[in-house]
């Protein structure tokens, strides 16, 4: 906990196996409201797990994990749709339905879990896709979008609901620099406007230093290092140093 603000979503020795493999071990973090945390690690160390235990696609084996109040691991449905009302999510691949337009994509949740006339949420999704690039694309099937505006149009529709929570597996993955960038601060600006708290998972040491308030660092199931970019950087590990040097 930092500058006296609630964890919005908290772990607490949180312990998470498939089978014979232990994927995280006795796992404790959280992320104040409003802040942003980016979780780094090697591939995989449970990065996009622990997204999927935030929004329980996945159950923990022990441990705790909060999500504002709520204790998420022991909820059902109705309950547990509240708790995922409130969280956007960028999969690591998009996860868009592949026989919509990229303008259904988006427009689907505002239609299902809105009471938005059909003018306001086309205003909605057009303001979305101006943010992240993507306003020409609209018509477009998935199928003829480039890997990086397949992201994109997964962040933006993410943001549709304004989640209160985004979860971002690999925003700027396989994005050119520029275009990282632009999405770090549609990140940045996500944050200052919307007090949207942020959980990212990245390999993009650059992005992270810019985005993140606090790093939690991954490596074989366990948090080997979290705290500012200067803490991390001055870890008594070695693989988080290493993982939070400069790539650029
Ligand atoms: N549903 C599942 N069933 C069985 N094993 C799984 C499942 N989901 C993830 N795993 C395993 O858990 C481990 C961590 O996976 P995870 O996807 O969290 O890695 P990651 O840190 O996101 O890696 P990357 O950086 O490559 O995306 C991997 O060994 C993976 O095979
Ligand atoms: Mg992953």
């Amino acid at each position: 906990m930092t500058n006296g603000h609630n964890p919005v979503v908290a772990f607490d020795a949180v312990s998470k196996s498939f089978g014979a493999k232990q994927v995280l071990s006795d796992v404790s973090w959280s992320v104040p409201e409003g802040e942003a945390v980016c979780i780094l690690g090697r591939s995989g160390t449970g990065k996009s797990v622990t997204l999927k235990l935030i929004i329980s696609l996945l159950k923990p084996d022990q441990g705790s994990i909060r999500v504002d109040q709520d204790e998420v691991t022991q909820l059902e449905a109705p309950r547990l749709s509240t708790v995922r009302r409130k969280i956007g999510y960028l999969f690591q691949d998009a996860a868009l339905f592949d026989s919509l337009t990229v303008y259904e994509n988006l427009a689907v949740p505002l239609k299902r879990l809105t009471q938005k006339s059909q003018d306001e949420i086309d205003s909605v999704v057009d303001r979305v896709l101006g943010q992240v690039g993507l306003a020409g694309d609209k018509a477009k099937m998935p199928s003829e979008l480039s890997g990086g505006m397949r992201k994109r149009a997964g962040l933006a529709r993410a943001l549709m609901l304004e989640p209160k929570i985004l979860l971002a597996d690999e925003p700027s993955s396989g994005l050119d620099r520029i275009t990282a960038s632009e999405i770090d601060e549609l990140l940045l600006r996500q944050k200052a406007e919307h007090k949207t708290t942020l959980i990212v998972v990245t390999h993009d040491v650059h992005g992270a230093r810019r985005v993140a308030d606090r790093l939690v660092v991954l490596d074989r199931g366990k948090v080997i290092a979290q705290g500012t970019v200067a803490e991390v950087e001055h870890s008594e590990n070695e693989v988080a140093r290493k993982l939070i040097g400069s790539n650029a």
